[in-house]
């Protein structure tokens, strides 16, 4: 399978956990992209994260937090500076927060802060960074779409799939999460439609339930395989998967 080439990356949610770890693989592979922009929206960031960044050229540190309008805009300006004539090739929307709650337990102020970071932040960080893709999508003369190109990429959940929740829901109630996912859903088939015109790419995908602080210890797959398996469905994109649902596999997910 080729490897993914894109000379430009950014990526949410890169303190700790599968952004982290996409930040390490991505840096530390064969040809790895010019630019990789990792972004922490806390103040102190991980010191794994600034070990990396201290370590690999490569690895530019900006902040981002995806709830913040204000703080996007910053960060947006911070990247275009560093990438100058050029245009940023993929976008992975990672950053993710999650809640248990149940019909019981939810509260308005938990739906809302869930949505927010889940659906309201990837989308906001996709627009605030549409110019950029636009450059990229238009610079590069390469056939169709893929995100060596121009691609945004929302890490998503199978949670998130309202078919396969008949099967799953007792196991994981957790609404505010589902919601979420389901709506982040929506927004990546609403993208994948309306930025066929400038040739960049959309794809849902999930990772798998992962061990990381979200994914918890008894997760079956560790960090290290999910994301050198999403690395690899990256590289693999084509016009042929812009709008659909994947796992870490590259296989389809019923929405
Ligand atoms: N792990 C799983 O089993 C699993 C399964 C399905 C889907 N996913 C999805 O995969 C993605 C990554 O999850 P993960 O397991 O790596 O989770 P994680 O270990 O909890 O990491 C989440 C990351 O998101 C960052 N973040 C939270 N709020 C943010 C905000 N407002 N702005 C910017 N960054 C913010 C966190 O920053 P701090 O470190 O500063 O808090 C952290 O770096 C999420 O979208 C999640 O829903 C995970």
């Amino acid at each position: 399978m080729a490897e993914l080439k894109a000379e430009t990356v950014l990526i949410t949610g890169a303190n700790r956990g599968i952004g982290l770890e996409l930040v390490k693989q991505l840096s530390n592979s064969e040809c790895p992209p010019a630019q990789i922009f990792a972004t922490y929206w806390q103040p102190n960031p991980a010191q794994e994260l600034q070990k990396l960044a201290d370590e690999q050229s490569v690895v530019k540190m900006i902040e981002l937090d995806v709830t913040d309008s204000a703080n996007i805009q910053k960060a947006v300006e911070a990247v275009e500076t560093s990438l100058g004539t050029t245009g940023l090739n993929l976008l992975i929307n990672n950053a993710g927060i999650n809640s248990y709650a149940t019909l019981e337990t939810l509260t308005a102020e938990d739906m809302m802060a869930v949505y927010r970071t889940n659906v309201v932040g990837p989308l906001l960080v996709s627009k605030a960074f549409l110019p950029s893709l636009k450059k990229a999508a238009q610079a590069l003369h390469l056939e169709g779409m893929s995100c060596n190109k121009a691609a945004i990429v929302n890490i998503t959940s199978l949670l998130g799939s309202i078919q396969l929740s008949r099967k799953n829901f007792t196991r994981a109630p957790m609404y505010p999460y589902r919601l979420s996912k389901a709506a982040l859903n929506m927004a990546s088939m609403c993208l994948s439609e309306d930025l066929k015109q400038y040739q960049i790419l959309c794809t849902a995908v999930h990772p798998g339930w992962v061990q990381t602080d979200m994914g918890g210890m008894e997760a079956p797959m560790p960090v290290t395989d999910s994301v050198s398996s999403i690395l690899k469905v990256l590289s693999s994109l084509s016009q042929r998967e812009t709008g659909k649902f994947l796992d870490w596999e590259g296989k389809e997910i019923d929405w």
